[in-house]
């Protein structure tokens, strides 16, 4: 098939073009002009802003693409500049998908494949949801809910569009190289340096990913016919309790310190908060069912801060 991979530099857009090559398809990956020199090998690359529209639609109208996959987030600006990342995430999220959308349909498209997160779901009373729990689009913290309303917008626009046929993969928590888990990674230096601690009992869970099976599972979606959302994370979810001591041990750092559940939002920000002390993790059965994919690393616990 004629394969578009817009987001082609990253974590996971890079590897991900190469193993829809391995599999025989004529990918073209989308990069921005800036961005060439880290382009992936590919059978073609062509440059566009997302939020650029004109500069979009005849990017794609030039490779024709039957499939398009969309992997763009400025998440790696998050070190730097954690309010334009979030903000120009958002965009991309709604503008960007909106342009590539039209792109893809003008350009005769069948297929578009979305990048989603598996850790927007609002509270319930179970501790690990599947793909219809409500997203939290009314998040306390004004930050996260404006990154969820992103995503569920989102979302809608790719599961409500028309001829086009959509799927959602909403990724865990990734982890494996170029991550912020990495061990080069900003969590990792957080924890390395003890700035990060277990607030409370540490009962929020955690859905892990690794990158490779991220891009495994995006073949799968690819080469499917199956639409609809997908929680695309490992087989086990985990609360911090168990996972922030054993990826600080993997690190060589020291172990986290208690601290109370209250005094974490002002220590680490509500959503790092959230995630250590509340946040729901997320069943994979449906993409295991419909995708046919099953991760080669069914538990973070195999790999988490040795790579
Ligand atoms: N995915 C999440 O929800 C999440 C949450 C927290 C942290 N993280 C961390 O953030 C990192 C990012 O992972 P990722 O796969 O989401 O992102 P990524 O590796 O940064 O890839 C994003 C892709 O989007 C492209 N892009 C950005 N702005 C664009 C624009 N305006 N037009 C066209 N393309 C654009 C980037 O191209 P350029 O090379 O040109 O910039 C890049 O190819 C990982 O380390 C992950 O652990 C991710």
């Amino acid at each position: 098939m004629r394969i578009l991979v817009a987001g082609a530099t990253g974590v996971i857009g890079h590897p991900l073009v190469g193993a829809l090559r391995e599999r025989g398809h004529e990918v073209s990956a989308l990069v921005r002009q800036e961005s060439r020199e880290r382009a992936p090998e590919a059978d073609h690359v062509v440059s566009a802003d997302a939020l650029d529209r004109e500069a979009l639609l005849s990017a794609v109208s030039a490779v024709r693409p039957e499939v398009v996959v969309h992997q763009m987030t400025a998440l790696r600006l998050m070190g730097d500049d954690p309010v334009a990342a979030f903000g120009l995430t958002a965009r991309l999220r709604t503008e960007g998908t909106a342009n590539l959308m039209e792109a893809a349909r003008a350009a005769g498209a069948g297929r578009l494949v979305a990048q989603s997160i598996a850790f927007a779901a609002a509270p319930a009373e179970e501790l690990v949801l599947d793909e219809d729990a409500p997203l939290y689009v009314d998040a306390p913290d004004p930050g996260w809910a404006a990154t969820v309303r992103a995503v569920a917008e989102l979302e809608r626009l790719v599961l409500d569009s028309g001829p086009l046929a959509g799927t959602v993969l909403r990724y865990g928590t990734l982890y494996g190289p170029g991550t912020l888990y990495a061990r080069d990674g900003g969590a990792a230096q957080a924890v390395r340096a003890g700035h990060l601690p277990l607030p409370g009992k540490g009962a929020g869970i955690t859905s892990f990913l690794h990158v490779e099976d991220a891009v495994a599972a995006t073949v799968a979606a690819v080469e499917s016919e199956a639409t609809g959302a997908f929680h695309v994370t490992d087989d086990d979810p985990a609360p911090a309790a168990q996972w922030l001591p054993h990826y600080a041990q993997a690190l060589g750092g020291p172990a986290p310190r208690s601290i109370p559940a209250d005094h974490a939002p002002q220590l680490l920000g509500w959503f790092l908060a959230h995630q250590l002390t509340a946040a729901h993790g997320a069943a994979n059965d449906r993409a295991r069912t419909a995708l046919g994919w099953k991760p080669l690393r069914p538990s973070w616990r195999e790999g988490l801060g040795e790579e």
